[in-house]
């Protein structure tokens, strides 16, 4: 028997950063197409500069894409079965609402939105569209945290008694289209911006947290720039650091360091040997990851969540308005 499976049209709203790096994971995604670009700054299309991760697509030919500079233009003339929604935050429920009342699947980047009554509005318009909404919370699929999920659930190290995570990058710059990531009111600070990606994953590995607290620094602009926090667990000690105060020479850096009772787990995007386990018996070894990157994977679950197709069950929108919340809940 012959299936044929009709390619998925894409439509991406906001083509700065994260536009272009979608554009250029849906471009590796046979199965689905993006037919639609929509900026209000239609300079960014050539723009190609930017970004804190390698991989941003660099084309400036859109060939047989429509090209728009309004939302609600693009939404009227449709066209495409999903739209991907990689805004400035403070645009994302407003768009992906409109988006999900026009018929559309939606995947939106993280966080999902500034505050929680914003998330559960975006959940209850998914509920009564019928569409798929996700939220880009790219950790559940990043290749090293995906392993750290395995080895934590397969309990071969035993238990975990201690896990660490940390996140940080210079202060934004706030060139080009990037100040409204330096106005906490529209990006949340360094709190809401990027700790959501730990804060998520720890939800992830180890269950809500009975309690939760940070200590934070605020630069001399009244911008939250960065924070130590704590999460309450009965068995384990769970602490994580962000931060928008590192030095330009460091650049950006990621790690997790976990203390399972047989071994210890280290993560750092600035070590030679990225990925490392240091088991109490044996010798050290770098696991086999996957190479396909965290975007690309959240982008082909969603795919597979529109087809209708059996996923397992990595994320959903209540995840990312949950991570929402426990992040709210620290400042
Ligand atoms: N998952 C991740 O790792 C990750 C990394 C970076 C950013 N993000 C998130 O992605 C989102 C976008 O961040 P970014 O760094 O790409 O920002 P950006 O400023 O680079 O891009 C935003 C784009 O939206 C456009 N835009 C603004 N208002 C518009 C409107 N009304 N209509 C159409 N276009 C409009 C801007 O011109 C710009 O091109 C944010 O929510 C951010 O937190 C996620």
């Amino acid at each position: 028997m012959c299936y044929i499976i009709r390619m998925k049209k894409i439509a991406i709203v906001g083509f700065g950063f994260m536009g272009r790096m979608h554009y250029g994971n849906w471009k590796r995604i046979s199965g689905a197409k993006v037919v639609a670009i929509c900026d209000a700054n239609l300079a960014q299309l050539h723009n190609v500069s930017g970004g804190n991760i390698a991989g941003a697509d660099a084309s400036t030919d859109f060939t047989g894409v429509a090209i728009y500079d309004d939302v609600g233009k693009m939404l009227a003339a449709g066209g495409f079965d999903a739209v991907d929604v990689t805004l400035p935050t403070p645009l994302h429920p407003e768009v992906a609402i409109a988006a999900l009342k026009a018929g559309c699947h939606v995947f939106c980047e993280k966080p999902m939105a500034l505050d929680v009554a914003s998330c559960d509005r975006m959940l209850a318009a998914t509920k009564r569209a019928g569409k798929v909404l996700l939220v880009g919370q790219c950790l559940r699929f990043w290749p090293e945290y995906v392993a750290l999920k395995a080895m934590i659930d397969s309990g071969k190290y035993g238990k975990v008694v201690a896990a660490d995570f940390s996140r940080s990058t210079p202060p934004p710059d706030g060139k080009g289209t990037h100040g409204w990531f330096l106005d906490e009111k529209k990006s949340g600070g360094c709190l809401l911006d990027m700790h959501i990606h730990d804060a998520d994953m720890v939800r992830f590995l180890f269950g809500p947290p009975k309690g939760a607290d940070a200590v934070t620094h605020r630069h001399a602009s009244g911008l939250l720039d960065h924070a130590q926090i704590r999460y309450a667990y009965p068995d384990k000690v769970v602490t994580a650091t962000v931060s928008w105060a590192v030095s330009k020479t460091l650049g950006f850096e990621a790690s997790f360091r976990v203390m399972f009772e047989g071994a210890t787990a280290v993560f750092d995007t600035k070590r030679a040997e990225t990925f490392m386990v240091y088991p109490q018996k044996g010798k050290p070894f770098a696991p086999k990851v996957s190479a396909r990157n965290g975007y690309e994977a959240e982008l082909r679950y969603f795919l597979d969540m529109v087809r209708g197709r059996p996923v397992k069950p990595v994320l959903t929108a209540r995840d990312a308005r949950d991570a929402v919340a426990l992040v709210k809940s620290l400042a």
